[in-house]
């Protein structure tokens, strides 16, 4: 947990904690909550009943909280990983992932935790917090951690306990409730002496004490939390309602929340200055710069899917109303609704009382526009074919038919195009079959999908990519088919994890697809092949870290980063050290060789492994994984079975129960039948041994 335990006991609260406190009970820059009737009752009155509600700069998440009730789905989104936490807790914590009472009793325990003198007391007492807070913080949130870590706790409930100590330290701080300053007289007493002026909140001497957040549990089912920058989500979301709250002035959230934002985080990175910030650039909102907002709303607009649009932003913010009305129009109608607002002060402390007019731009898409939502391109170089009233009939059908079948009923192309079913082409113009808006898997059409169920795999993938450089990796896959598996599991735009990433064929893959990846790899050899790949064939080169999964990957999980598909090839137990055959060999029609030793040698320098040492290490790894990866989202992993010592071994059953035991669900084994394998003779007239021309692509999710 690292510092020193603070000797001081009376610090130790003993206290059950208090249920109660709801996302307004923050103050928060812009937040809506007072402005809740006139957001509803406006988006309520010009869309009717709503199915699926997002919410992209969410910040408290009021406004997504206020439709939990009124659509069958709610999505929130914020840059801010403290504001996805709050979220997380409030609109998706499900009776199958929070247990209250555990939760309850977990607050109980932190409210008993030791403060310590660590990271937060060094860089925040005597100016955001007194010291016996500060230290209060460091004792709890490492404890948060260690929970976490000792699987006492889920995910979700440890987002719940962030939230707790997120409102806990907010109450507490000396602020006006941003941080981009703290107030001068900490350790003076609440009222000076001599004038009686209040010089100081008396809350900042109260001890933090965590709460219960009133969290519900029903009906948040499919509700979606992502932390993520609004434009980059746009394109990939599914809903009826988009409603946008961005930032309307320079002053920046992060800068404004950086010390919440850093608690939440709890990397522990070097703070700089008086006002102790962490490097953030990386957090800094384009809806925040002068020059850059403008650009920044119009992308998101061009990107969005779905009928509605509904833009909050006043009549002080840096986009000129002119623009908003020209950028929302480029997409269909625009009325503007507006309400006075009183307001208190600046934001920066002043506490003059002033009066905005406080705006809705409303959008609804034109007909030919909203009619493309849900149409996407499978591959980059996919397209959708214009939209054209005779082309337009066609789209009632289900699916194409599957190549060289039969053509489609006549008959179906002559109804009307009443169920939003998009017509896809590929890049040379042939049809792809249709996809429907309510695919909530992938981009694929009906046809594709149907290819894709199929629990063989005999599609041929010829060497390419520098496939020579790649094969010094004996274990290196075609990045075409980890292209062809990311498009089955994900939609364009999500994001792959592969913590056994090797030289690349999931990053390769992804890029390939539109999809962003990150792998870890140990072995910086294979890292330098990757790279130079990238390099020779100008693939656009992602992420990939050198270290070990199990230490880079809690790292990732604390950064907050999230990951819609963990697609990998695991490193097999003893592949690295066998021999492809014992001595000689002879492959059908070919005269007898010298045994050749797998390439893998250099993939596991460690010591022999036993079989029982190699599935620890695969345990280690997914525990380490599976925090990363959103409910809901798959797991595929290569796994080959082999014969050795005299025995098969099935390693991708011994793989799968262990999956298993981590709580995913089993969803298919497929196998791909490699069809550039060479036929080897094994046992020929004395006893029946297998010549591996496949491998197992275990398929599992991870449950909600
Ligand atoms: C005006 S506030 C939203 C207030 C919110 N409606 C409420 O009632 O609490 C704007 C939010 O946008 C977030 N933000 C800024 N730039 C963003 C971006 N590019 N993508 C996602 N969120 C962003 C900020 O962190 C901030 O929480």
């Amino acid at each position: 947990m690292g510092g020193e335990p603070i000797s001081h006991t009376s610090a130790v609260v003993e206290r059950t904690p208090t249920p109660g406190f709801l996302p307004q009970n923050r103050k928060y820059l812009g937040s809506k909550y007072r402005l809740l009737d006139f957001i509803t009752e406006t988006i309520v009155s010009r869309v009717g009943s709503v199915e699926v509600f997002a919410d992209l700069f969410a910040g408290t998440g009021v406004v997504a909280n206020a439709f939990r009730d009124r659509c069958t789905k709610v999505i929130a989104n914020d840059l801010l990983y403290s504001n996805y936490a709050v979220n997380r807790a409030f609109l998706a914590s499900t009776k199958a992932t929070v247990s209250v009472e555990k939760t309850a009793e977990l607050i109980e325990r932190l409210n008993r935790c030791a403060p310590v003198c660590g990271y937060a007391h060094a860089n925040y007492s005597g100016t955001y917090f007194t010291g016996e807070n500060a230290a209060r913080i460091d004792g709890i949130r490492d404890a948060i951690e260690t929970f976490y870590a000792e699987g006492r706790c889920s995910e979700q409930e440890r987002l719940v306990l962030l939230t707790s100590l997120l409102f806990a330290a907010d109450k507490v701080a000396n602020t006006v409730g941003q941080y981009d300053a703290f107030l001068k007289h900490i350790d003076a007493p609440v009222c000076a002496a001599d004038s009686g002026r209040h010089l100081i909140d008396s809350n900042v001497y109260k001890p933090l004490i965590l709460k219960l957040p009133a969290i519900e549990l029903s009906g948040n089912r499919d509700n979606e939390v992502f932390n993520e920058d609004a434009n980059d989500l746009a394109a990939r979301l599914q809903a009826d309602v988009l409603y946008l709250d961005p930032p309307y002035n320079t002053r920046q959230y992060v800068d404004c929340y950086h010390v919440l934002e850093n608690i939440c985080l709890w990397n522990k990175p070097l703070l700089k200055g008086k006002t102790r910030k962490f490097e953030r650039d990386h957090l800094k909102s384009r809806y925040s710069r002068k020059n850059e907002a403008a650009r920044a709303l119009r992308e998101l607009v061009q990107a969005a899917r779905g009928e509605h649009i509904f833009l909050s932003y006043n009549n002080e913010g840096i986009i000129a109303e002119a623009d908003i009305r020209e950028i929302l129009g480029s997409r269909g109608k625009v009325e503007v609704v507006s309400r006075e607002y009183a307001v208190f002060g600046n934001g920066a402390g002043s506490a003059r009382r002033r009066t905005l007019q406080e705006r809705i731009f409303y959008c609804r898409r034109t007909a030919s526009l909203a009619h493309s939502v849900g149409s996407r391109s499978a591959t980059p170089a996919s397209r959708e074919r214009p939209e054209d009233p005779t082309e337009r009939r066609r789209q009632t059908e289900l699916f194409a038919p599957p190549p060289g079948s039969s053509p489609a009923d006549p008959a179906a192309e002559r109804r009307p195009g009443a169920n939003g079913k998009i017509e896809m082409f590929d890049a040379r113009g042939n049809s792809r079959g249709f996809y429907s808006p309510r695919n909530r898997l992938n981009d694929l059409t009906g046809r594709e999908w149907v290819y894709w169920s199929k629990s063989v795999i005999n599609k041929p993938y010829p060497p390419n990519l520098q496939h020579k450089l790649r094969s010094s990796h004996g274990g290196q896959k075609p990045p075409d088919l980890c292209g062809d598996l990311i498009e089955v599991f994900t939609k364009a735009g999500q994001r792959v994890l592969d913590p056994f990433a090797g030289v690349g064929g999931t990053l390769l893959g992804a890029a390939l697809r539109g999809r962003e990846a990150v792998g870890v790899e140990v072995n910086s050899q294979w890292i330098e092949i990757y790279r130079e790949v990238c390099r020779l064939e100008n693939v656009p080169e992602q992420r990939m870290i050198r270290g070990d999964s199990r230490i880079v990957l809690g790292q990732l999980a604390g950064q907050g980063r999230r990951f819609d598909l963990l697609l990998t090839d695991v490193p097999y137990w003893r592949m690295d050290r066998n021999e492809q055959s014992k001595g000689q060999y002879k492959r059908v029609g070919q005269r007898q060789k010298q045994a050749r030793r797998s390439k893998l040698k250099a993939f596991n320098r460690s010591a022999e492994q036993s079989k029982e040492q190699w599935l620890e290490q695969m345990r280690e790894v997914f525990a380490c994984s599976l925090p990363l990866l959103r409910d809901k989202g798959y797991v595929v992993v290569f796994i080959g079975d082999m014969y050795h010592g005299g025995r098969y071994h099935m390693l991708s059953s011994d793989l799968a129960s262990l999956l298993c035991d981590l709580g995913l669900i089993p969803k298919a084994n497929l196998i791909w039948y490699d069809v550039s394998k060479s036929l080897h003779i094994y046992g020929y007239q004395y006893e029946y041994i297998p010549s591996m021309i496949h491998q197992n692509i275990l398929v599992f999710r991870k449950q909600a």
